[in-house]
């Protein structure tokens, strides 16, 4: 009874002790031997020196002594004193402490902190995306790292530089999982960007696994190189009926705003600047037209990645019923060219009656020489001519 009591206050002086130690931190690989020395000891048997260890296969403080015992297998004293644990396991993560005392009675003590670590497979990037679409959040690609333990981290790259998080142009979903037998670790983060308008063209992504213990290096995804899309604004147009902007007051008029993609826009109207105070529509109707309708329109169209995208703007002129002025100008220079073709047209037949008067005395003069008997005759000949000869100077007028 007395040395049960003895033990534990032992147990107890020796916990604390380790507790303030802290002592050497050892990182080992999970499966590989890991040997501890205890400092002090003598290289050979006999030795006074123990073994504590406290770690996830005990359930307090174990105790250790060169004779061995059922622990041959997890960790065992070796000759020289050392501590030999065949292959470690996260279960052996803990602290280890030893305490030998060397033949001239001065006593050491050793103490470590052991944790293990496994370097997991190279991290990959799965299902990566081919291409990205400016201004639109898409995936890139799910980094995957798998076998690793402690946990350690994901971390994505963009053209060399870190990718951080911001929720807005960059974000990431993560995933951690642990094989229920081995413990060891599956990160998964998927990476979604929203390529800035005007940006690189070709921009590449790499990922890579942050190992959870300091001095161990980072692996890296080899880089996937994706293109960025610039998808051309969509043109917006006004397009008005009918044709050319012209309606008679009381008329209809119908103006519809045209974009490439229908789908998901909001049309609005804008009359001389000015929003109308309508629901959003892409086609304006302009029944019994008033004075008051005429004016510039034009239509805004909103499209949720692009923003809002304004048409240029047509001219809806409204006319009186009688003829609009614009009519009465063109009669105006109608009536001035068919005067000057009248003109041309009387000068011409002028002319053409002199020759043909010229023409008939010369004629006549001849006549008379050769056969006066045939006078009246000719005189009809010539009087038939004539009608004749006004539409041969017309044809000729009209000819430019
Ligand atoms: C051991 O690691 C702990 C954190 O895990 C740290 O606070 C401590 O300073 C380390 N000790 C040595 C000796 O490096
Ligand atoms: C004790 O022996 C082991 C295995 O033979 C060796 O790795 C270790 O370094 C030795 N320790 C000392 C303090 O020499």
């Amino acid at each position: 009874m007395a040395a049960g009591a003895a033990a534990g206050a032992w147990v107890l002086v020796l916990s604390l002790w380790g507790a303030a130690v802290g002592g050497r931190n050892i990182t080992a690989r999970i499966g590989k031997p890991l040997v501890l020395n205890c400092r002090g000891a003598p290289k050979k048997p006999p030795q006074q020196l123990e073994w504590k260890l406290n770690t996830g296969r005990t359930e307090a403080w174990k105790v250790l002594s060169p004779q061995g015992g059922s622990w041959d297998s997890v960790a065992r004293v070796l000759p020289n004193g050392s501590l030999l644990l065949p292959a470690v396991g996260i279960q052996d993560e803990g602290t280890f402490q030893c305490r030998a005392t060397s033949r001239n009675g001065k006593e050491t003590r050793s103490a470590y902190q052991v944790r293990v670590y496994q370097i997991p497979g190279k991290p990959e990037i799965v299902d990566p995306a081919s291409e990205l679409m400016a201004g639109v959040p898409s995936k890139v690609g799910t980094c995957v790292s798998e076998g690793g333990y402690p946990a350690g981290t994901l971390n994505w790259h963009s053209d060399g530089k870190p990718l951080i998080p911001d929720g807005n142009g960059v974000s990431v979903q993560e995933e951690t999982r642990r094989h229920p037998e081995t413990g060891l670790f599956t990160l998964q983060s998927e990476l979604t960007v929203t390529p800035a308008w005007g940006g690189a063209p070709h921009p590449t992504f790499s990922c890579s696994f942050s190992p959870g213990l300091p001095r161990h290096r980072a692996l890296h995804t080899a880089p996937i190189q994706l293109r960025v899309w610039e998808p051309v604004p969509p043109e917006v147009q006004v397009m008005v009926q009918p044709e050319g902007g012209k309606v008679v007051l009381g008329g209809t008029m119908t103006l519809t705003c045209e974009t490439p993609t229908q789908s998901s826009l909001q049309i609005h109207w804008i009359k001389d600047g000015t929003p109308l105070h309508l629901p959003p529509s892409p086609v304006l109707l302009l029944h019994e037209v008033q004075r008051e309708d005429q004016g510039t329109y034009s239509c805004i169209a909103t499209h949720p990645s692009h923003g809002p995208q304004e048409s240029p703007a047509v001219h809806v002129i409204v006319e009186a019923e009688e003829g609009p002025i614009a009519g009465s100008v063109e009669g105006q220079e109608l009536g001035t060219v068919a005067l000057v073709l009248g003109i041309l047209g009387g000068l011409g037949i002028a002319a053409l009656l002199i020759g043909a008067i010229k023409w008939r005395r010369q004629r006549r003069g001849r006549e008379e020489r050769k056969a006066p008997e045939n006078q009246e005759e000719e005189e009809e000949c010539a009087e038939l001519n004539q009608p004749e000869e006004p539409e041969a100077a017309e044809s000729s007028a009209a000819r430019p």
